[in-house]
């Protein structure tokens, strides 16, 4: 069975990781944790460490670009862990297993006549790795970023881009979901309509990045950098996991490097004969006042401190909620604490809360006989199915609302159907069979929220008594409801309030 793979990009380490790192890293964890609730599933990131930016970042540390890299690497994989991020492979471009292959398919595509020998003279972005034509800058600056741009005038190898114009723009018309969302297909295809250039893809310049077989300069770091996706999972030396995993199931990127992803790459995998990705999905920005957050734009926030303010579960909520996945949101410390405290501390923290106190103090906390026919979840029965389904179609928010559903209506049951009451009255059956419902329907919400929430759903399992794993199959742990006698745990409120000072939370 071909597993599911995901990717996200192999982000740059000119510095410091922010939340948009995490942002994109977090939404694949998502995806893997759930495509593995039904199937094997690969997910893979990493650090792009090679070019100029990089190089220049290494310099003004007085640090040598391996050593740089070699001392950030694990500030990034600290982050990933600190947002409770479980990748399958960390893939770093100054890795041998990378760099040979690398080398060999550049090779092999020269052999073919798809890489030949020409002249550059245009102008490159060092913040963003990319060649422009002069008709592309905007007032003479970078048209993705606005920065200053410089002069480049070398002797280059040159990937034969143009050559896949016309297949390109077939292949588009023919798969509409090959890349999402619309507008970014759009743009796409505004670029390919235009018309393709040949690709300058090494550099003479500078001198950290893969050598050129047999030549003085270095690989372009984004030919060397996209090869990452195929490089990691066997390319070249191991074949029969390759095609196991290949093609890819779902690219993550932000929609700035859309065209490295959309128009570069299926070029490349087209030269050497192998099958573009299923789907790139090119989601929006976080931004702070109206601009992309970054690193270079000197707005980015410190993503560790955020989410030990608010639990990374609850970070990962918000980023899977907040906007539909594909649109650019703006992130504030109020809106993080506003989803945190009223979704995750007043509906879901609360319901569990409610029931296991009443739990304790009308049944001494173990859960009573199921009842004949269970009434609220009933209506609830297809949500483990359309939670996934509307996950794996990328569709978050909704799968998330479709979870909260159930949140609001077991939270209106209790106020509704008033156990207290039913306690005082000596309504022993009702309550119990209320109670039972009670549990049921939270252990089910730690099933389906698992994958957003990893660590806070593991608890709440905890609390509800259970031992076997949680993250099995979906579809094992759903057919086995909650056992009669089952001693639950109260605890501290699971989602905390976060109060943030001169704001009401
Ligand atoms: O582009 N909002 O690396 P990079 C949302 N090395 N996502 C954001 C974000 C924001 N404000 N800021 C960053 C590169 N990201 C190349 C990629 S892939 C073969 C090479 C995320 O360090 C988003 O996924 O600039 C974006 O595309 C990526 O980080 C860019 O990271
Ligand atoms: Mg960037």
């Amino acid at each position: 069975m071909k597993a599911f793979y995901v990717t996200t990009p192999i982000y740059y380490i000119s510095g410091n990781p922010h939340i948009g790192h995490a942002y994109t890293t977090v939404v694949a964890d998502v995806l893997a944790r759930t495509a593995r609730t039904a199937g094997p599933a690969f997910f893979l990131t990493g650090t792009d460490e090679h070019g100029q930016k990089v190089a220049n970042a290494a310099a003004e540390h007085g640090m040598t670009p391996q050593a740089w890299c070699d001392q950030l690497v694990p500030r990034w994989r600290s982050l990933f862990a600190a947002y409770h991020v479980e990748y399958d492979d960390f893939i770093r471009t100054t890795q041998p297993r990378h760099e040979t292959k690398v080398q060999k398919i550049f090779e092999r595509l020269r052999e073919r006549g798809d890489i030949y020998l020409g002249k550059y003279e245009g102008w490159y972005c060092v913040a963003d790795e990319t060649f422009w034509l002069e008709s592309k800058l905007v007032e003479g600056r970078c048209p993705t970023c606005g920065r200053e741009v410089q002069w480049i005038s070398e002797d280059d190898w040159f990937f034969r881009l143009s050559a896949y114009r016309d297949r390109l723009i077939e292949y588009f018309r023919a798969n509409p979901d090959f890349l999402r969302p619309r507008s970014v297909y759009n743009e796409m295809m505004a670029i390919l309509e235009e018309g393709l250039e040949d690709l300058s893809i090494s550099r003479s310049n500078f001198d950290w990045g893969i050598p050129v077989p047999g030549d003085t300069r270095v690989i372009y770091v984004w030919f060397d950098a996209l090869l990452n996706y195929i490089t990691a999972i066997g390319w070249g030396d191991d074949d029969a996991r390759f095609q196991s995993l290949w093609p890819a199931d779902v690219q993550l990127i932000g929609k700035e490097i859309a065209r490295f992803h959309t128009i570069i790459w299926p070029a490349i995998l087209w030269a050497l004969g192998e099958e573009v990705p299923h789907q790139v999905f090119a989601h929006g920005w976080i931004t702070v006042d109206g601009q992309k957050m970054g690193k270079s734009l000197g707005n980015a926030t410190d993503a560790f401190a955020l989410a030990e303010r608010f639990g990374a579960d609850s970070l990962r909520y918000f980023l899977l909620r907040e906007a539909p996945f594909g649109s650019d949101f703006s992130y504030s410390e109020e809106k993080i604490a506003q989803r945190h405290n009223s979704d995750l501390g007043n509906d879901l923290g609360n319901l569990l809360h409610r029931t296991l106190s009443m739990l304790q103090k009308y049944r001494g906390g173990v859960v009573p006989e199921a009842p004949a026919k269970l009434d609220i979840l009933e209506r609830f029965a297809d949500l483990p199915q359309r939670v996934r389904e509307r996950t794996m179609a990328l569709d978050f928010r909704a799968a998330l609302e479709a979870a909260w559903e159930l949140v609001t209506a077991l939270n209106r049951a209790i106020d509704e159907r008033r156990p207290w009451t039913l306690a005082k009255e000596g309504r022993e059956d009702e309550l119990s069979a209320f109670m039972y419902e009670l549990c049921e329907g939270l252990r089910r919400l730690a099933i389906v929220l698992q994958p957003v929430m990893p660590e806070r759903m593991r608890e709440m399992w905890r609390r509800l008594g259970q031992s076997a794993a949680i993250d099995a199959h979906w579809n094992d742990s759903l057919a086995t409801p909650i056992a009669a006698g089952t001693q639950t745990h109260g605890g501290e409120p699971l989602f905390p309030r976060v109060e943030l000072a001169g704001a009401a939370g």
